[in-house]
């Protein structure tokens, strides 16, 4: 048994959350959990709203809201709906807790003691219409790496490289679309990252299995020259962590705060702390510091590729910089985009189909089968209707939830609603067992590495192979001329429900539970012996005929949707 921490990357607390986002980090990240708890891991699974910053802000003020109101309410409703789609979260943290203040001030601390944290009088960009500083989103202009012509601030989203408001080319207010903008004096504090240029490189060189897109996403950035650049970690904000050295006042800081992407990764470690504070846990520090426990914990965080520059570069300088015992990061597995129907989605302009708006339709597992099974891994992946109508027609009604209702409405036509006393198994049903304990491993292997569609393809050959044991045995057919032959095929069918429900929770895990409490059995242990794990359901045991797991998605119902979400939202 095994430690894991698992983190989601902290979904900004602007609005409820579309597809894109939830597959690029949240939903694969507990489909991991769910299946390192399966196997009997001990898991520590957190996430949180990252609630600071100019997204908070300007999403705020458009709600015609009192910020710190937004922000209570907004993670009410991402809490909820993340529970709707099944995320196992142990704690849902919030960016703006205390823990995470006292803890972000208390890094600033260790960082300005290591000197590495540089006071810079510099200028930055003023709105004149707006009487303030435009930092971060507040500004938009043209990225002078790739020409994107809405990059922000602080980032490109199309190029990824993090950006200064100064770099951007032609650029223009969010709040106002004023162009009145001039550069006025004030003081930063900036991270000296480039001294810990050679520490990153190597910490990077050696992560030879991390996935391609990590690496050469870090890669590019460490060796651009400009991607490890010092970079201020203050704002002028009335909003987020005020800045402080440890518990004292900074000189000269006054009424600023801390880049939300400082304290935004900081949350990881504060949202154990909540998790403890919450009475959910008893010791947070076992999971983070190498020195009491955690060089024994495993760190697996899921993200954006957008994100994974401050992953790769920024979260590790806070963390090596501090020079002390906190856990750094094992694995990052990271993800390309999800587009909707030809374009982006897109939170600003309501583009696509809304976590809130999917469970609306349809109940979760639908979606966290289509999405899970079209992880963008390799390269960006699209939804469309048409596929997501095909996925769900036919790997869950046909294959899988067609098996069971199948055989447990055969079985309770001829035997009744509890599994036959039947002979031994023949070669039809030795193959078909050792076919799955192989496939079974292969599933596993997949999973341990984190390769998303790579796991659902084994998934659902699993189910097939279930369904074509069926087909080609027929026990309605075998019934007529051998029912104790029909009884041997129906107790192995039988069998195989629980054995699917355990390895497909992960995926699916409400209807995972029904499974199972339809065959009135508790969750059983992962089949290490799949041959053991198929004799679970002896002759005699009771099971119902579940209602209709997975119903077919009709054309009308595509068409319906695919006009509703044709689209912007309100
Ligand atoms: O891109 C985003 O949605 C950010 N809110 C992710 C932050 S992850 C972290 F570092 F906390
Ligand atoms: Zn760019």
């Amino acid at each position: 048994m095994t430690r894991h921490l698992i983190t989601s990357a902290i979904p900004y607390i602007n609005g409820i959350k579309h597809l894109g986002n939830l597959v690029g980090s949240q939903l694969p990240a507990d489909l991991y959990a769910r299946y390192l708890r399966a196997r009997g891991h001990e898991v520590l699974f957190l996430c949180a709203t990252d609630e600071h910053g100019t997204p908070a802000e300007l999403a705020a003020t458009k709600a015609g809201k009192p910020i710190e109101e937004y922000c209570a309410e907004m993670h009410a409703i991402q809490a909820e709906i993340a529970a709707g789609f099944g995320l196992s979260f142990d704690h849902f943290g919030r960016s703006s807790s205390l823990q995470n203040r006292a803890l972000t001030q208390y890094f600033a601390g260790a960082l300005a003691d290591q000197g590495l944290i540089e006071e810079v009088v510099e200028q930055q960009v003023y709105s004149n219409a707006d009487g303030r500083f435009l930092p971060d989103r507040y500004i938009e202009g043209t990225c002078p790496n790739c020409g994107f012509e809405s990059a922000r601030g602080d980032q490109c989203d199309n190029c990824t490289k993090q950006l200064d408001p100064v770099d951007l080319i032609d650029a223009h207010s969010t709040i106002s679309g004023s162009t009145d903008l001039e550069m006025r004096e004030t003081k930063h504090l900036f991270l000296r990252q480039s001294q810990l240029k050679d520490r990153l490189d190597d910490w990077i060189s050696e992560k030879a299995d991390w996935p391609v897109l990590t690496t050469s996403i870090a890669r590019k950035w460490l060796h651009d020259g400009d991607g490890l650049r010092d970079r201020g970690i203050t704002r002028d904000l009335d909003w987020g962590v005020p800045v402080k050295r440890g518990a004292d006042d900074w000189p000269g800081m006054e009424g600023k705060v801390f880049y939300v992407w400082f304290d935004a990764p900081i949350e990881y470690i504060a949202c154990a702390q909540e998790w403890v504070d919450a009475g959910k846990g008893d010791d947070w520090v076992r999971w983070w510091r190498t020195d009491q426990g955690a060089d024994d914990v495993r760190y697996t965080q899921f993200m954006g590729k957008d994100n994974v520059p401050f992953h790769t570069l920024s979260f590790p300088a806070t963390i090596m910089g501090s020079n002390e015992p906190w856990k750094l990061v094992d694995y990052i597995k990271s993800f390309n985009y999800l587009t909707y129907d030809g374009g982006q989605f897109s939170t600003s302009r309501g583009r696509g189909v809304f976590m809130d708006q999917a469970l609306e339709i349809l109940p979760a597992d639908y979606w966290r089968w289509w999405l899970l099974s079209h992880a963008p891994e390799t390269s960006d992946a699209e939804f469309t209707w048409e596929n997501f109508q095909t996925s769900v027609n036919k790997d869950l009604a046909d294959v899988l939830g067609n098996f069971i209702s199948r055989i447990t409405k055969f079985c309770r036509s001829k035997f009744g609603e509890a599994v036959p006393s039947a002979g031994e198994y023949g070669p039809a049903e030795h193959a078909l067992i050792a076919d799955l304990a192989t496939r079974v491993a292969q599933y596993q292997i997949h999973m341990d590495a984190m390769e998303v569609r790579k796991s659902a393809q084994e998934l659902r050959a699993i189910w097939s192979a279930g369904n074509e044991y069926l087909q080609a045995e027929a026990p309605w057919t075998t019934f007529k001329t051998d029912p104790e032959k029909a009884a041997v095929q129906v107790r192995l069918a039988l069998n195989l429900i629980p054995l699917y429900a355990v390895l497909s929770a992960p995926f699916i895990p409400t209807a995972a539970a029904s499974m199972l409490s339809a065959m009135h059995v508790e969750t059983p242990d992962w089949p290490d012996d799949v041959p053991a794990a198929l004799e679970g359901l002896a002759a005699g045991h009771i099971f119902e005929v579940p209602e209709v797991l997975f119903a077919k998605i009709s054309d009308e119902d595509r068409e319906i949707w695919a006009e509703r979400f044709a689209g912007t939202r309100d």
